[in-house]
């Protein structure tokens, strides 16, 4: 659905974007992964034929989104990071706007409106100026006002930022459904736990280059496996531990320390069964599988080489 190469964006002396390749298949769901500014929106808005690159091969749902912008805006749909909501309309005028704007025809925009309300449950809502609507139900009106064309291809800036937890498995739920229907994804996230969630890929984009890109699993991967810190009552109790599970990573301030391990049952029965045989009483015990969140701060840490 998506192949670009190569794709190179400036502002000025702002090298944005310095050669990125991206492959989205048909069908899957593509999360964009990066700090702030690191030219997320630039790449959503280059492949949406909001603005041109200054170089690269990009095709999108088969068309050159600068040669044929036509083409490339029948088969996507669009939601910003910033909603694209008129706080005067009601919800429903939103919607039918859209349908308008997409030629639908007075009837089936009509009804492709009260489909999408029903949807994002707006129903309610509906006649209720959209400048009235809370932070949630707005970015769920932003999203249907992006779906009224029944686009193959769908870009979401952010998708639920800002959302409570329950809002925010809404939102899942519904992109889980766009890509049950066949519908394609491509979204960008600052929540690490999201893109765990919904994505088949993941790419992370940092000083203008993927610095990493693959399975969630696969990139998980890359950084140092899980640990588990144990913490103590006391002084003694914490370097009894410390010798007898051989752990260097001892912090004496916070009476913890930390040893490499993927927190099985097997592996933690052993340990515990070291710290009864020296006498070291465990106050707490956490296990820390790596996650995306860990994935993303090792490849952001540095610097980008420019
Ligand atoms: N029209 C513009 N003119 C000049 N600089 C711009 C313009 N648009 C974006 N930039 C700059 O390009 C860089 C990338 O911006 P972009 O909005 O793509 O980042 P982002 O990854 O979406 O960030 P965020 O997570 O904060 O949304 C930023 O340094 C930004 O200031
Ligand atoms: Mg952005």
């Amino acid at each position: 659905m998506i192949t670009a190469t190569g794709v190179r964006k400036a502002y000025g002396d702002l090298t944005v974007l310095d050669g990125i390749d991206l492959h989205v298949p048909a069908g899957s769901i593509f999360a964009l992964l990066g700090p702030n500014g690191a030219g997320k929106t630039t790449t959503v808005q280059i492949l949406s034929t909001l603005i041109g690159a200054d170089a690269g091969e990009i095709r999108v749902a088969g068309h050159d989104p600068a040669t044929e912008p036509d083409a490339v805006r029948a088969a996507i749909g669009v939601t910003g990071q910033f909603a694209a909501v008129d706080g005067l309309l009601t919800g429903r005028e939103n919607l039918v706007l859209m349908a308008d704007l997409h030629h639908l025809g007075r009837a089936r925009g009509r009804r492709r409106a009260d489909e999408l309300l029903e949807q994002f449950d707006l129903t309610e809502a509906a006649a209720k100026q959209a400048s009235t609507y809370s932070g949630g139900m707005r970015r769920r009106l932003d999203i249907a006002m992006g779906l009224v064309g029944t686009p193959r291809l769908v870009f979401l800036d952010e998708p639920t930022a800002g959302l409570d937890p329950r809002s925010r498995q809404m939102m899942w739920g519904t992109v889980r459904r766009l890509v049950a229907d066949g519908v394609t994804i491509f979204l960008t996230t600052q929540y690490l736990e999201e893109a765990d969630q919904l994505a088949d890929r993941v790419a992370v984009l940092h000083g203008g280059r993927l610095v990493a890109e693959g399975r969630p699993d696969e990139l998980k991967r890359l950084v140092p496996g899980g640990h588990v810190t144990l913490r103590f009552a006391d002084g003694p109790a914490l370097r009894a531990a410390a010798v007898a599970l051989g752990a260097t990573d001892v912090d004496s301030a916070q009476l913890s320390l930390q040893v490499p391990g993927d927190g099985s049952v097997r592996s933690l029965r052993a340990m515990l069964a070291a710290l009864d045989g020296a006498g070291a009483e465990v106050e707490t015990l956490t296990v820390h599988t790596p996650d995306l969140d860990d994935v993303f701060l090792a490849l952001t840490a540095k610097e980008p080489a420019r």
